[in-house]
């Protein structure tokens, strides 16, 4: 037996849950303090130990037993795993902090833990963590034995306080008997502890719920929500969505539209004629099959489901709702059209002359509009300027580097780095050469934002033409996406398709090649040279009907073609961008030859976190050595090296000569916040703009170019393909009436045609999920220049920012609650703004319930 180290182990673990749980909430109060007003911090300062006091005490006497007796092994046992968790957990929250400088929520963590890639992505934070793990270990062995002993010692003598004939010793007034003359002596010490234990059960229940609870919670406490996600009520499914609206006034019904042509007309409020007649449509494109997607469409099919709705929602449980609600355009109080304006004119003239026989869609990771291209003079170049010491030789020659740094974008954008033309060195041997006519190259979109911080939320809004389903993480597959997503959409194309079929020969004139175009079978391929496995995507890519995936584990897997990959991983998903190139080559040769439509989604992944390109790009050196920028300069690296990758997927376009006939949309999954932009970096939980602001490209050599100012998100790409298709005469006539009467069916507007930032009191809003994705909402309006961030949890903060006087968001204002905000916004930027904050808090509200109903999310 052994007995002196289990005696040994008691203390220890004693201290270390102390260290821990006490380090935790010191960096937990440092994260929050400036967040509340200096007097409130004081006087509830005691508050937010309660629970950490509580819990030490717990462990203690869990610690207690002196000999091996069950009670004191099982004790040891419980008090060993509280206390390494709580290391691992506190360790964990400093590691976090120290690479995001943001905090850590446990809910999100726990699903994070049940996915391997995840775990991989967390595993890259290791080394911080360990540290702070190792630190507190370290700090704990020299307190172990005086902290476990004294603490025991106070706790008997409270208990003896507490144990009934010694009540006596908590008056305040003692007779001392042993003295003759019964004299009084006055203790003071019950009635400071009296005092203490009345103002703090007072603090506790006087101060409110938002942020203190949050901020008083012991660790351990906000770890268990890992294991339990919040579980909602019944949302209010049945609903029809325009009822518990917060602005009625703006839906009253002499603003009602009248539906004509293929517009379905807008009345939103009670269930009502217009509503129900757009179910009733009669729709000449419907196909005998419908495919996945459009089971909105299937009226056979909606009212099977609605009547096992019926039959199976019991009283006290939720009804089975899956499938019934479904988007309805006339019934959403948000929806703004533009598709009754014309497109412009420019776009217009030029529209006979394309033809759109392939889609390529590039989602880039983690890119920034102002990486898109990098131009002189803005807040990024100003930073990366300040990074050299005056003195600095190489700072002369950082403009030179700057300007070759995103060259393919410059061409795909029609921006450029110098604002005179004259300026613009020539390319670098080995970049791509855009080799449309001067004036020629598409639609650049100045001013998008995306519709998600967390990458494949985003993604969904591009390819489905849908918002994100506010829940932390991919939940979306859990639900029904709520709109066709382009695959789909193509499938429904394919009814009726033969490639194979006529117009074999080659030398047809440009009107019949469009006729047997028309003809052609589409094919949904997506790629990317990562994993799939992060976070359901896999499932996803399925639920969008991709018919081909190209990831990580299609190429590593030894049956495949393409295996062995030809590189080294370069990140915890996979492989560089280059990984893939066989494939896509191979894949438009195929195409070509079988005379189909290729519809290409390529994700980039290099650009993301930890930014590291392969090892044969030589790295250049952009920022200087004044202060640390190692984060911007990789990051700097990677986007080059993605523009030059962006530009081998443009060239493999030109190589196989259907870049003319080829529309390839650009579009940034998000941004990515630097030191440099914010003292909290990364997309997690962060609502900085830098985190929104995309590039969004609509290329094709055939069209003019047009630089288009819109608050856009990346849900309108979808709109834009269908009216593309169908403006530049690119579909056959059955596929054309399909491609008209959906656009209408979509939320967001499209960019060829003026963008309407509000229509009848009633703005365009946007709003952007913040990664994870259940916890803040990020809310703007095309009419405004302001931006609100909301938390959908009580765990945040209000963040209100102008973007017309602080573009970069150097100054948001940050309250805990509305009204605080509101008063703030309202001392700083006046009464409208003030007003706008309020009506944008119960919109994004209203819409986060609105997104759960049409995803028929029971979550
Ligand atoms: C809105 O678009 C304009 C360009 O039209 C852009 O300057 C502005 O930054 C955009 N707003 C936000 C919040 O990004
Ligand atoms: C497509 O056309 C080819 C040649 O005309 C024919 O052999 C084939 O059966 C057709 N396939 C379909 C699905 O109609
Ligand atoms: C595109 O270019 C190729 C080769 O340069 C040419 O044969 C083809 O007709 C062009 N297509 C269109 C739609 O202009």
């Amino acid at each position: 037996m052994n007995l002196p180290s289990f005696r040994a182990w008691q203390p220890f673990f004693f201290s270390l849950l102390v260290v821990a749980v006490l380090s935790a909430k010191l960096l937990h109060l440092f994260q929050h303090a400036r967040s509340i007003p200096l007097l409130r911090f004081i006087i509830y300062f005691p508050t937010f130990f309660i629970q950490d006091c509580f819990l030490i005490i717990v462990q203690r006497l869990l610690l207690h037993g002196q000999t091996r007796s069950v009670q004191s092994t099982v004790g040891l046992a419980i008090g060993g795993f509280l206390a390494t968790i709580s290391l691992g957990a506190s360790a964990a929250q400093y590691g976090f902090y120290y690479v995001t400088g943001g905090e850590l929520q446990w809910d999100a963590a726990g699903s994070v833990a049940s996915d391997p890639a995840a775990i991989r992505l967390m595993l890259s934070g290791i080394v911080p963590v360990s540290t702070a793990g190792m630190a507190m270990v370290l700090a704990t062995w020299p307190i172990t034995p005086v902290l476990h002993n004294k603490f025991g010692c106070w706790l008997t003598s409270v208990w003896k306080l507490v144990t009934p004939g010694n009540w006596d010793m908590l008056l305040p007034v003692v007779r001392t008997k042993s003295d003759l003359s019964h004299q009084k002596i006055i203790r003071l010490w019950p009635l400071c502890v009296l005092t203490t234990i009345c103002s703090l059960t007072l603090l506790q229940f006087v101060r409110p719920a938002v942020p203190y609870d949050h901020i008083s919670a012991t660790l351990p406490v906000s770890l268990s929500r890992m294991l339990h996600s919040k579980s909602n009520n019944c949302p209010a499914h049945s609903l029809p969505n325009g009822k518990s609206f917060p602005l009625p006034d703006l839906l009253s019904q002499d603003l009602w539209i009248m539906p004509h042509e293929n517009y379905k007309g807008w009345a939103p409020g009670q269930d009502n004629f217009f509503i129900q007649q757009y179910m009733e449509r009669d729709r000449n494109w419907i196909p005998e099959t419908l495919p996945a997607g459009f089971e909105r469409w299937d009226k056979k099919k909606m009212l099977e489901a609605e009547n096992k709705a019926l039959t199976k929602g019991g009283r006290n449980k939720c009804p089975d709702i899956s499938g019934t609600n479904v988007y309805n355009p006339v019934a959403d109080p948000l929806r703004i059209s533009n598709l009754d304006l014309e497109p412009y004119g420019e776009l217009r003239e030029a529209f006979k002359d394309v033809l759109i026989s392939h889609v390529v869609l590039v989602t880039m990771e983690s890119t920034r509009k102002d990486m898109f291209p990098i131009k002189h003079d803005s807040y990024l170049h100003q930073k990366i300027l300040q990074s050299y010491k005056d003195d600095d030789s190489d700072k002369a020659q950082v403009d030179e580097k700057l300007s070759q740094l995103t060259r393919v974008a410059e061409q795909v954008t029609g921006e450029s780095f110098y604002n005179s033309p004259g300026k613009q060195p020539d390319l670098l041997p080995g970049v791509w050469r855009d080799q449309s006519a001067p004036g020629m190259g598409g639609i650049n979109v100045v001013g998008a934002l995306t519709g998600s911080s967390l990458s494949f939320k985003s993604v969904l809004g591009s390819h489905c033409g849908v918002g994100p389903l506010p829940r932390d993480f991919l939940e979306e597959v859990n639900g029904k996406i709520y709109q066709p997503c382009i695959p789909q959409i193509l499938e429904l194309f394919n009814n009726e398709k033969n490639s194979s079929g006529k117009h074999q020969d080659g030398k047809e004139a440009l009107r019949d090649y469009r006729a047997s175009v028309h003809q052609r079978e589409w094919e949904s391929v997506f790629v990317q040279s990562i994993t799939d496995r992060y976070d359901r995507q896999d499932e996803l890519n399925r639920h969008m009907s991709f018919g081909q995936s190209f990831v990580r584990e299609t190429f590593e897997d030894e049956n495949n073609k393409y295996y062995p990959p030809k590189s080294p991983e370069i990140n915890y998903f996979g492989y560089a961008e280059t990984e893939v190139k066989p494939f896509i080559r191979d894949l438009i040769a195929d195409v070509v030859a079988k005379k189909k439509r290729l519809f290409l989604s390529h994700f980039t992944s290099t650009t993301h976190h930890p930014w590291t390109a392969p090892d044969d790009f030589s790295a250049v050196k952009y920022m200087g050595s004044e202060g640390s920028h190692e984060h911007m300069d990789s990051f700097l690296n990677v986007v080059r090296y993605d523009d030059l990758w962006l530009g081998q997927i443009l060239g493999l376009l030109d190589e196989y000569g259907i870049a003319n006939e080829t529309l390839v949309v650009v579009v940034g999954d998000h941004g990515q916040a630097f030191e440099e932009d914010t003292q909290l970096t990364g997309t997690y939980e962060n609502g900085h703009i830098s985190n929104f602001r995309v590039p969004l490209v609509f290329r094709h050599p055939h069209l003019p170019r047009l630089q288009v100012s819109a608050n856009a998100t990346s849900m309108s790409i979808l709109p834009t393909i269908l009216d593309l298709l169908v403006s530049t005469n690119s579909l056959d006539a059955t596929d054309t009436s399909a491609a008209s009467d959906l656009m209408h069916d979509y939320e967001a507007q499209s960019l060829l045609r003026p963008y309407q930032t509000s229509l009848n009191g009633r703005q365009a809003w946007n709003f952007g999920v913040i990664n994870a994705g259940g916890a803040l909402l990020s809310i703007s309006s095309a009419a405004v220049p302001y931006r609100i961030i909301i938390p959908l949890s009580g765990d945040f903060m209000f963040r209100f920012t102008n973007t017309a006087t602080d573009s970069n968001e150097l100054h948001p204002l940050e309250k805990w609650t509305l009204m605080d905000l509101a008063r703030a916004v309202r001392k700083k930027h006046g009464e409208e703004a003030a007003k706008w904050a309020t009506e944008a808090d119960a919109i994004g509200r209203w819409w986060t319930k609105e997104m759960h109903r049409l995803y028929n999310y029971n979550g």
